[in-house]
Order: structure tokens, then C-alpha cells, then sequence
């Protein structure tokens, strides 16, 4: 049996943030090695999830975040027991969203949940974006009546 612990986790990390970095960093201090599976777009669509960057990019962001030793790309749910053995794996670990949803996997190795980071997620980000794109809408649609405006008072001179 190796003396190197290593540690997996799974995630779609789109539009790296924050709550991705301290996740990270508290998994690589369980163990020496951390091996991330990055959802493929495939997968995400089965999920019913769409990333804004591809799998490449998400994978290329992780993979040089220093407490990252390697990624692999996640098909699907079924894998991971594979995974867990390929990579020889100590501890699965995810975040606490995850809470008991992995608890069979105990089998083979240690399961982890770590506690989230509050108040950051993808889907905040998004829907972050999403207002700001609206608000500007609103601003470019009060300008384009003011437009109008001052053209219908000229062509009534
Ligand atoms: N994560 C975390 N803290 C956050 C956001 C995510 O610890 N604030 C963890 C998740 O628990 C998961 C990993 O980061 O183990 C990858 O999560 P992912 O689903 O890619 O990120 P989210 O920001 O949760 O994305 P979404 O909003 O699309 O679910």
C-alpha cells in the first residue's frame, strides 16, 4: 500500500471562483495529492447544466490552480468507484451539497463532506451577469425613447 494519500473530488467548476479556490485548498491539506474530475459537457447537459466556458478551458483553469496535482474529465455518475481505484484514491471528498449522496463509496475509501463557502456559487454569478445585462437593456431602451422623442419634436417643427 502506497504511503502517499491522495485525495479525489468531482465538479463542473464554471466560472472559477472563490468557493472553488478554498474548496480546493482545503482538499489538498487531507491529503498530498488532489485529483479533481471536471464534468465534460456531455455530462453537464445530463445534469441540466450548461457551462459558459468548455470543457477544456474549465479543465486547463483547475489544473493550474496549485493545490491541484491532476484532472480527468467525469462522464457520467457511474465512474467514480473506477476512478477511486485507478487513482488509488484515501478520501472522496465533495462539498457539504453533496451531504450523504456518496455515502456508499464508503466501501473503499474514507468519504468526505467539507462545509461550503457561503454566499458564492456559479449560478449566483450567472444570475449576477444576467441583471446586469437587463439593467443596461433598461438604460439603452430609456435612451433609444429619449431619441425618439426629440425626433418626433423636430418633425413637428
Ligand atoms: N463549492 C464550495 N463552495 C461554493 C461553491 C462550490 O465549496 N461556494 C464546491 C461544491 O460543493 C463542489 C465544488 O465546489 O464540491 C464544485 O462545485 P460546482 O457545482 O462546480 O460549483 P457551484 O458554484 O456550486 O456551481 P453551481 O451554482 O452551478 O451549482
Amino acid at each position: 500500500m502506497s504511503e502517499i494519500k491522495t485525495v479525489i473530488t468531482y465538479g463542473t467548476f464554471d466560472l472559477f471562483h472563490v468557493g472553488h479556490v478554498r474548496l480546493l485548498k482545503r482538499l489538498s491539506e487531507l491529503g498530498d495529492k488532489l485529483i479533481v474530475g471536471i464534468s465534460s459537457d456531455e455530462f453537464n447537459a445530463v445534469k441540466g447544466k450548461k457551462s459558459f466556458f468548455s470543457y477544456e478551458e474549465r479543465a486547463e483553469i483547475v489544473e493550474s490552480c496549485k493545490y491541484v496535482t491532476q484532472v480527468f474529465p467525469e462522464h457520467n455518475w457511474q465512474q467514480k468507484q473506477d476512478d477511486i481505484v485507478k487513482y488509488q484514491a484515501n478520501i472522496f471528498a465533495m462539498g457539504d451539497d453533496w451531504e450523504g449522496k456518496f455515502d456508499e463509496l464508503n466501501d473503499i475509501c474514507e468519504v468526505v463532506y467539507l462545509s461550503r463557502t457561503q454566499d458564492i456559487s456559479t449560478t449566483d454569478i450567472k444570475n449576477a451577469l444576467a441583471k446586469v445585462d437587463n439593467d443596461e437593456l433598461d438604460r439603452i431602451e430609456s435612451s433609444l425613447h429619449d431619441v425618439i422623442e426629440i425626433v418626433k419634436s423636430l418633425s413637428l417643427r
